[in-house]
């Protein structure tokens, strides 16, 4: 019996974040900072993944972009150009009776969630962080810590253009720490103060934006699907102009059925050529491009595509979180894609005996170089196996007594639970193979089925 996402509330999955070293409150030990939190060794894995594929994707597999890695500080001209010191702001109210703080956006009524107190009227509160560059702190030192990296790569344009050899329509890509001193955070790691994006500005003719928008839309959708994420838990929000970013006359959103309901994941917006023009009559430098095929100068125009990864790193895990009753015990499992995976495999010895753990270290060994690879040699084996789900490690290898006879080693698949039985001298073969999505039933030369759980 299984019980997907469905039920899974948000207190389970913060739990298991702890217990399996993905995510802690950061600063635990002094109570905390509200809207920050810390990647253990099985999150960073995760985080790396996920940064890696959107990358790949991006990035690598594409002709048509750039990637960036900008610097968070930046001359604070450009968060004026940009309009982010104007408008870069919510709108706050104040209890008058506990003095607690609400963003007016997030109330449903007109009093106060915690006592009911009156509100005070709405004002404006930009979120941007405010520090200082050099010894001196006052208003000329006065610098901004990025609240998204797009600005870096607008800044950046025409190096790109000088360097990058691409012709438009082609982006610039980047992902990198953010920062917003929102008024509320909450629901884990949905909304922080610190977070990570990923983004990339998607520069093109003005008159071709439609399309754009309406192919980055596509793309985004279904890179999620790629990766794991059940259709049915996603939706495309077109937002009103009234929700609209001061940037922005188009914008959509990628929503995701977070255990609370639907909640944005990503953000697709037109951004038309604000930015660069900003920025251009700001500096005083062209921002045009030379279009050598129409012998045409303009200002290009730009689809902006923007995900947190913390918050995709949440979908993520929403998506592959599962529960099941197996021989009366529950098993809690994160079915993750292979590419996702913190582990991808695990070697479990069956005992630490002497001779068995040298051909399991052997194994280990052999692994390592390709996959990221566990050694577990604590409890039994049915705990192991356990301890693996919950971190989402797709295969284990559990090297046994037998092992020592015939040199086979039996792999667990982690969705079924099923098992096959390999010559040693296939598992690096078999394993690429299987991560890559073949069908565990499919066997190397000399294996066979050792177990079948479900049929
Ligand atoms: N450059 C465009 C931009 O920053 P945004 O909609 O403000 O647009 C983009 O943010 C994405 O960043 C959001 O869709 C969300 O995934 C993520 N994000 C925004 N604020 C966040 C926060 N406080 N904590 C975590 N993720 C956040």
């Amino acid at each position: 019996m299984s019980e997907k996402a469905g039920n899974l509330t948000m207190e389970k999955l913060v739990s298991l974040c702890q217990r399996r070293g993905f995510i802690f409150p950061s600063s635990d030990i002094y109570g905390g900072l509200s809207g920050c939190w810390d990647y253990g060794p099985a999150g960073i894995e995760l985080k790396r993944n996920v940064k890696e594929a959107w990358w790949r994707s991006i990035v690598q597999e594409r002709d048509d972009m750039l990637g960036m890695d900008t610097s968070i500080l930046m001359n604070p001209k450009v968060w004026e150009a940009s309009g982010h010191v104007t408008s870069f702001s919510d709108p706050l109210v104040e209890c008058k009776n506990c003095h607690l703080r609400w963003k007016a956006d997030d109330l449903r009524e007109n009093k106060c969630p915690t006592c009911s107190g009156e509100l005070t009227e709405e004002r404006m509160f930009n979120t941007m962080f405010k520090t200082f560059v050099g010894p001196v702190e006052d208003d000329t030192a006065t610098v901004y810590l990025r609240p998204e990296t797009a600005q870096g790569m607008f800044v950046n344009f025409q190096n790109a253009v000088s360097t990058g050899r691409k012709r438009l329509p082609f982006g610039i890509a980047q992902q990198g720490k953010a920062f917003r001193n929102e008024i509320t955070t909450g629901n884990f790691i949905f909304r922080s103060r610190e977070f990570e994006i990923m983004e990339f500005e998607y520069f093109i003719k003005p008159g071709t934006q439609d399309k754009w928008f309406e192919y980055w839309i596509n793309e985004r959708l279904a890179w999620y699907q790629k990766l794991g994420i059940d259709k049915d838990r996603l939706q495309l929000h077109r937002k009103k102009k009234e929700d609209l970013a001061h940037y922005a006359i188009a914008g959509a959103d990628i929503e995701y059925n977070f255990p609370w309901g639907w909640g944005e994941l990503e953000g697709i917006a037109n951004r038309t050529d604000y930015d660069l023009k900003q920025h251009s009559a700001a500096s005083g430098k062209s921002m045009e491009y030379y279009d050598d095929e129409t012998k045409e100068h303009y200002v290009p125009y730009v689809v902006e595509p923007s995900v947190g990864a913390d918050r995709a790193i949440l979908a993520f895990m929403c998506d592959a979180y599962d529960e099941e009753t197996v021989k009366d015990e529950l098993r809690v499992v994160f079915h993750f894609h292979p590419d996702l995976a913190p582990v991808k495999v695990a070697v479990l010895p069956l005992s630490r005996k002497e001779n068995l753990a040298a051909l399991a270290k052997d194994v280990y060994g052999a692994l390592r170089p390709c996959f990221a690879t566990q050694y577990d040699d604590t409890q039994a084996i049915g705990r192991r196996y356990r301890r693996q789900d919950e971190l989402g490690t797709p295969y284990c290898v559990t090297i046994d007594f037998a092992s020592l006879e015939d040199n086979m080693a039996t792999i667990r698949e982690r969705d079924s639970m099923d098992q096959i039985r390999v010559p040693v001298a296939t598992l690096k073969t078999t394993l690429l193979a299987k991560l890559a999505g073949e069908d565990f039933s499919i066997l190397p030369e000399g294996g066979r089925i050792q177990k079948q759980v479900k049929s």
